[in-house]
């Protein structure tokens, strides 16, 4: 079996889809791999590492299974042959357009954010692995944001206490941020609409922090649901009176399928004091701050809200990483005796199969 990894193109993007280490399994396992010039570069890898590994460099669109980070764009639609498998995250739920382009062109279709979340699909899971690098990073802007200390000094100038962080949404972005607070020293809580979370918060070194009647926000296959519309409104309540005292506050909840909860109005911020940080890593999806803008910094009566966007990229040496260990094991399971077998009995191939024989499986 022929892989070809392409640079990637999105505006950006600085990860890449398999990184030298991956591929020099791959070789061992009796495949070929193929990678663009300067594909890892941007990542720390240069075409001399993927040589080294056993890869040859030149046009991975002749791969009978092309591994990708970021949706192919138009120019990268009309190189896909007839047949070829494609794998990577495309985040099909909110691109049709893109779903039918890749069934009219016959192409097997494989989007990892489809993934279910289940015990054996673990070692693939694309969107733990990148959340865990967006959650980590988070912590980290908020500190660089802060107008103050995150651990408490005791110094001849006097003591400075530690700061006060808040979580919202402790999934396994929220637990990243929790730990990389806490490290830097900063006072931690968190909340979560699933109760289930508060054991892991709190072994943390987190304190997980309830509202007075608790709502009912566990969905299926662990995800959260959407709240009524008299629950949210109570959560609304009572993160406005929550946030008051924060001097960082860091929001990572999200509903599948859905646009990001609001978990933060406009009111709210202004209930904070200024000087504080909020960080919104659900500024993609819509922010879970009614004052977010994606991609920039917005001071609201002097409280610094960020919204970035793509955080895996800002960190794209291990993000890369972990992506193409997840990215080896999928290949695993759809690649056998070197040839493309598509079972769609298997629940992790029918999950993330979204175009097959010219055929628009699910979108
Ligand atoms: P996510 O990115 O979908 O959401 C982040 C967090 O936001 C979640 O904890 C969710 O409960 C929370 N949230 C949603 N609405 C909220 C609201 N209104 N207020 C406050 N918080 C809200 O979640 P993620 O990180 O993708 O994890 C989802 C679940 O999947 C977790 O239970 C996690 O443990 C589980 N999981 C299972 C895996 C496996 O077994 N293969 C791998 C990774 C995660």
């Amino acid at each position: 079996m022929k892989v070809g990894v392409p640079k990637e193109t999105a505006a950006g993007e600085r990860r890449v889809a398999l990184v030298p280490e991956v591929i020099s399994r791959l070789v061992k396992a009796g495949h070929s791999v193929v990678v663009e010039s300067g594909a890892g570069l941007a990542a720390g890898f240069a075409d001399a590492d993927y040589t080294k590994a056993g890869a040859t460099m030149g046009d991975p669109w002749t791969g009978d299974v092309v591994c990708k980070v970021q949706k192919p764009d138009a120019g990268e639609i009309g190189r896909l042959r007839s047949g070829v498998a494609l794998v990577g995250t495309f985040f099909v739920a909110t691109d049709a357009l893109l779903v039918q382009q890749l069934a009219s062109r016959q192409v097997t279709t494989f989007s990892l954010e489809l993934l279910p979340r289940i015990t054996r699909a673990q070692t693939m899971d694309v969107l733990s692995s990148q959340a865990t690098v967006a959650g980590y990073k988070a912590a980290l802007i908020a500190a660089e944001a802060a107008n103050r200390f995150f651990p408490m000094l005791v110094t001849a100038a006097g003591t400075l206490p530690p700061a006060k962080a808040l979580v919202l949404g402790a999934g396994v972005a929220g637990l990243q941020a929790i730990g990389t607070l806490r490290r830097l020293g900063a006072v931690v809580s968190a909340f979560d609409v699933r109760a289930v979370v508060k054991e892991q918060v709190e072994s943390l070194g987190a304190t997980f922090v309830a509202m007075e009647q608790p709502v009912e926000g566990e969905g299926a296959g662990g995800y959260a649901k959407e709240l009524s519309a008299d629950q949210h409104a109570r959560e609304l309540e009572f993160l406005a009176r929550t946030v008051q005292d924060k001097d960082v506050v860091i929001t990572t909840a999200q509903i599948p399928g859905k646009p990001a909860p609001r978990l933060l109005s406009t009111a709210a911020v202004d209930g904070m004091k200024p000087g504080s940080v909020i960080v919104d890593l659900a500024a993609e999806s819509g922010g879970n701050c009614e004052v977010t803008r994606a991609g920039e910094r917005v001071v609201h009566g002097g409280v610094v809200v960020l919204g970035p966007v793509n955080l895996p990229a800002s960190m794209p040496l291990h993000a890369s990483q972990m992506y193409a260990k997840n990215m080896q094991n999928f290949l695993q399971l759809i690649v056998k005796d070197g040839a493309l077998v598509v079972d769609l009995g298997d629940e992790i191939v029918q999950g993330t199969c979204v175009t097959h024989e010219g055929k628009v499986l699910r979108s």
